[in-house]
C-alpha cells in the first residue's frame, strides 16, 4: 500500500479525498477510510453484523461497560437528566452572562460548564470535586489551543482527577446528578473505567456542545447570516462543514469487501462524516457555507454528525435545539467575531479556531 499522509495533516488529507468523490481509500496498512454516505451508514447500522459491535462513546474490550442494556440504561438516564436540566435553562440570561469580549472556543466551554455543572456534579457534591471537575475542564478542555503540557503535569492531572472522583464515589452520597447515574449502572466497574465514562460525559457535554457552539456562531457571523430566521439551520450547517465527532472507528467482523476493496478480519474502519459532508455527489457546492440548503430539506440526508444506528447519539436532537436557542440568544447581542490566528485544533473533537467574540449589547 503506499504510505499516505492522514496523520500529517488529517482535515487536509480528508478534503482531497472528498474531492476524487470515491467510496473509500486506504489511509495505512489495514485502515481504510469510509467516506460514501451509505457504506457508512450501513455499516454504522450493522443490520448483517459485518463490524464488531461498538461504541465510540462506551469503548469496548475488558474495561467497558457490560452488557449492551447496561450502556442504553445509562445513557437513558443520562439523557433524561440532560432533559431535565435544560428544561430550566434561560439562554437569554446565559447569554447576557458574557462580556462585551470574550475568547472562543473556551469561552463557550466555560459557558456550558456552567449550564451543566449541576448535572455533572449535583449542589451537594464536596467542594473538592467540585473543584476537580472545574480542573479536569479546565486542563482538558478550555485549553485546547494551548500548548501541550508535559507528561508529568498531565499525569499529575489524571491522579489529581482520579483521587477527587475515589473519595467522592466512595462518600455513597445519592445525588441526582450523572455521578450518581454512573455508580448506579457502573459501580461494579474498576476506578479506571468509571472515570472514563464520567470524563467521557464531560466531554460531551461541556466539549463537544461548547465547540459545536463555537463553529455555529463562528460561521455564522463571518457569512453574515447571525440573524437568519431559522438558527437550527445554522448549527446543521455548522456541523455539516466541521462535524465536531469528524472520525469514527469500526473494525470489520470477518473478511469481506467494502466499497470494492478486499479488507481482513479486524481491520479498521475509518468512518469520516467531516469527509461525507463534503462529498461532491451529495452536496452542491460542498465547500460553500450555506445554511439555506437546509431548507425543505427531508429524508435521509448524508449528514451523520452523531453517527447512525443503535450507537448513534442519545443526546443528538437536545444538543441541536440548544446550541439553537443558545445561537439565538447570543446573536440577540449583535455579535462580532475576529479570527484569532491558527486552525482548528484536531484531538478526538474537531474544535474550532480561536476567535474573539465582541458583543455590543
Ligand atoms: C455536539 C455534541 C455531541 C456530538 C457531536 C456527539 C456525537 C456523538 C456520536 C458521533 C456518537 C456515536 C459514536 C459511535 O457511533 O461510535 C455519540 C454517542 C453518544 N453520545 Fe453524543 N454527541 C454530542 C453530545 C452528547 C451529549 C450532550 C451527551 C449527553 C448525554 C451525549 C451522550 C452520548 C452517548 C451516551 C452516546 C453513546 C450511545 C451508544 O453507544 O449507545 N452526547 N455522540
Amino acid at each position: 500500500l503506499p504510505s499516505l499522509p492522514f496523520d500529517h495533516d488529517p482535515l487536509a488529507w480528508l478534503d482531497e479525498t472528498a474531492a476524487r468523490a470515491g467510496s473509500v481509500r486506504w489511509i495505512g496498512p489495514g485502515r481504510l477510510c469510509v467516506y460514501d454516505a451509505d457504506i457508512a451508514r450501513s455499516l454504522l447500522v450493522n443490520d448483517e453484523g459485518r463490524v464488531a459491535d461498538h461504541s465510540d462513546f462506551f469503548g469496548d474490550g475488558p474495561t467497558a461497560l457490560a452488557p449492551r442494556d447496561r450502556q442504553v440504561a445509562l445513557a437513558r438516564e443520562a439523557l433524561a437528566l440532560v432533559q431535565n436540566r435544560l428544561r430550566s435553562i434561560d439562554c437569554a440570561a446565559e447569554a447576557a452572562r458574557l462580556e462585551a469580549r470574550s475568547e472562543w472556543p473556551a469561552e463557550g466551554s466555560a459557558l456550558l460548564l456552567r449550564i451543566m455543572r449541576p448535572l455533572l456534579a449535583a449542589p451537594g457534591r464536596s467542594p473538592q470535586f467540585q473543584a476537580a471537575l472545574d480542573h479536569v475542564v479546565a486542563s482538558r478542555i478550555l485549553s485546547r489551543h494551548q500548548a501541550p503540557k508535559g507528561a508529568v503535569r498531565r499525569a499529575y492531572d489524571r491522579f489529581r482527577f482520579f483521587r477527587a472522583f475515589s473519595r467522592e464515589a466512595g462518600l455513597g452520597r445519592e445525588e441526582g446528578d450523572l455521578l450518581g447515574a454512573l455508580l448506579r449502572h457502573a459501580g461494579h466497574l474498576e476506578e479506571e473505567a468509571l472515570v472514563q465514562l464520567y470524563a467521557g460525559f464531560v466531554f460531551a457535554t461541556v466539549g463537544s456542545v461548547g465547540f459545536a457552539l463555537g463553529w455555529s456562531l463562528l460561521l455564522a457571523a463571518e457569512h453574515g447570516r447571525i440573524l437568519y430566521p431559522r438558527p437550527s439551520h445554522l448549527v446543521s450547517e455548522a456541523l455539516r462543514l466541521f462535524p465536531v465527532a469528524w472520525l469514527f472507528e469500526r473494525s470489520t467482523a470477518r473478511p469481506d469487501e467494502i466499497g470494492g476493496e478486499r479488507v481482513a478480519r479486524n481491520d479498521a474502519l475509518v468512518i469520516s462524516p467531516y469527509a461525507i459532508h463534503r462529498h461532491p455527489a451529495y452536496w452542491e457546492e460542498p465547500l460553500a457555507y450555506r445554511p439555506e440548503r437546509w431548507q425543505g430539506r427531508t429524508g435521509r440526508t448524508p449528514w451523520l454528525p452523531f453517527g447512525a444506528g443503535a450507537h448513534s447519539c442519545v443526546a443528538a436532537g437536545l444538543t441541536l435545539e440548544l446550541v439553537g436557542n443558545l445561537l439565538a440568544a447570543i446573536s440577540a447581542r449583535g455579535p462580532v467575531v475576529e479570527r484569532l490566528g491558527g486552525g482548528p485544533s484536531l484531538g478526538a473533537a474537531l474544535a474550532p479556531p480561536r476567535f474573539a467574540l465582541h458583543l455590543a449589547r
